[in-house]
């Protein structure tokens, strides 16, 4: 099955993506965390892109989807994927077009208040990226990962600045389509206010249909 995970920062993306590949047995890709990656082993790449990030703009589009293209060339994508956060712009989505033929699209639907909650009380792993929340998914043991023990971090495009603009940009370059994946007929609304397991429900059962 081949998916793709829209809707705003904070939206649970991540969260809810991780959950359904293990599920489903398909690679989960975001890009944000490729460019993460490649920040952190200060690649080429990286070093391209590492200011963008922080600062909560968008990495230019041709950089993101030679990315995205070469990332589908992988044999673990055969049999589907999950598409986190590509595409954000409708330059993105048109090549992803001439890429794939994508099953659904899914979007989180969160309000604002919400979505600066969930961004501001996150922690990630710096190890593996494994998703926390200081109050809605606290690990364990404080400032530990569940998953691997790994030491907890705020993201850098966590601050406050960051959110304000990456919500801003949402709503002027990515939410425009919205309108583009309704014309297709591929898109799915899912309510993203609920916690994780109930969102989890609500995004298979939507995807039973489509069997
Ligand atoms: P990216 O990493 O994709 O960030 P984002 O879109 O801003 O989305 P987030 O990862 O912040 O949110 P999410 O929806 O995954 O939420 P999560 O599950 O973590 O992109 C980062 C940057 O990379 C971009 O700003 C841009 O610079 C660049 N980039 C990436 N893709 C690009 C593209 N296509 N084009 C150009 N540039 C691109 O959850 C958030 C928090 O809420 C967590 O703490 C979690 O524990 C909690 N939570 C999640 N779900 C729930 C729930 N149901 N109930 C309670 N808490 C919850
Ligand atoms: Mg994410």
């Amino acid at each position: 099955m081949k998916l793709v995970f829209f809707g705003p920062p904070g939206a649970g993306k991540g969260t809810i993506a991780v959950k359904l590949a293990e599920k489903l047995g398909i690679p989960h890709i975001s890009t944000g965390d490729l460019f993460r990656a490649a920040i952190k082993n200060q690649t080429d790449l990286g070093k391209k892109v590492k200011q963008i990030l922080d600062s909560g703009a968008l990495v230019p589009d041709e950089l993101t989807v030679d990315l995205v293209r070469e990332r589908l060339t992988a044999k673990d994508t055969n049999s589907g994927y999950i598409l986190d956060g590509f595409p954000r712009t409708i330059p993105q989505a048109e090549a992803l077009a001439g890429i794939t033929e994508l099953d659904a699209v899914i979007n989180f639907e969160v309000s604002d208040e919400i979505l600066i909650k969930r961004l501001s009380g996150r922690r990630i792993c710096s190890s593996c990226g494994f998703i926390h929340h200081v109050e809605f998914q606290p690990p364990k043991h404080e400032g530990i990962c569940d998953r691997c023990g790994g030491k907890l971090i705020q993201r850098e495009d966590d601050s406050e600045t960051s959110i304000r603009k990456r919500l801003s940009v949402y709503q002027n370059q990515t939410a425009p389509l919205l309108g583009y994946y309704e014309k297709t007929g591929l898109m799915i609304d899912i309510d993203g206010a609920p916690a994780p397991a109930e969102v989890l429900s609500s995004v298979t059962a939507a995807l039973e249909h489509l069997k």
